[in-house]
């Protein structure tokens, strides 16, 4: 009797182990993805290969190829992050870390210009809401990155909107 209480106790700690087992592998991959940290060529690398920004969520109320105003383009599309999508919706007034916002830029033909890059980063540059600004060419070279001054100077007007043109967050 004793043998076979000790095998149905080893037999039911297998299966839990099983399916403790079974749970850990079916995790999606995107969310074992880690986040490229302050450095714009692995951002990029991030964004069109690890976790291409063009299957995430549209800046919500605006569609493709909208209206643009200077210095970014005649039309934009605006994609944003599962984290920047939460920081648009929860009203709090601030993007939360890991939040980011990718941005093509196209001139009057449609013709794709540039892709321009805000990405929060915990403690990167707190007098300018610890954004990190990238913003590269068709093939991917970076034009600017970092603590881009220009960007930062203008984005300013909206300091009170964590730096963002695009929509209220609050
Ligand atoms: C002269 C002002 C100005 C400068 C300089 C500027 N931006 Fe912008 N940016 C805007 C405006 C205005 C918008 C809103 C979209 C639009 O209408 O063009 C915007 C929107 C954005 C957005 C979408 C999020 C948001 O704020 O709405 C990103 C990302 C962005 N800019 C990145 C950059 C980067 C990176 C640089 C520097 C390389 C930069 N911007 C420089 C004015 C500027």
């Amino acid at each position: 009797m004793k043998t076979v209480k000790l095998l149905l106790a080893a037999g039911f700690l297998l299966v839990l182990f099983s399916f403790a087992f079974a749970i850990h592998e079916t995790q999606p991959a995107e969310t074992q993805v880690p986040l490229p940290g302050a450095d714009a060529a692995k951002l990029y690398d991030y964004l069109t290969r690890q976790k291409p920004y063009t299957s995430w969520e549209l800046w919500p109320g605006k569609g493709k190829f909208y209206k643009g105003s200077q210095p970014h383009g005649e039309f934009l599309t605006t994609y944003v992050n599962e984290a920047a999508l939460f920081g648009i919706k929860d009203g709090k007034g601030v993007m939360p870390e890991s939040a980011i916002i990718a941005k093509e830029n196209y001139g009057t033909d449609k013709k794709f210009a540039a892709l321009t890059v805000m990405y929060k980063i915990k403690g990167y540059n707190p007098t300018a809401g610890n954004w990190f600004w990238a913003k590269y060419d068709g093939s991917g070279k970076v034009l600017a990155s970092g603590k881009v001054e220009a960007c930062i100077a203008c984005h300013a007007k909206k300091k009170g909107n964590d730096y963002l043109f695009s929509g209220a967050m609050k």
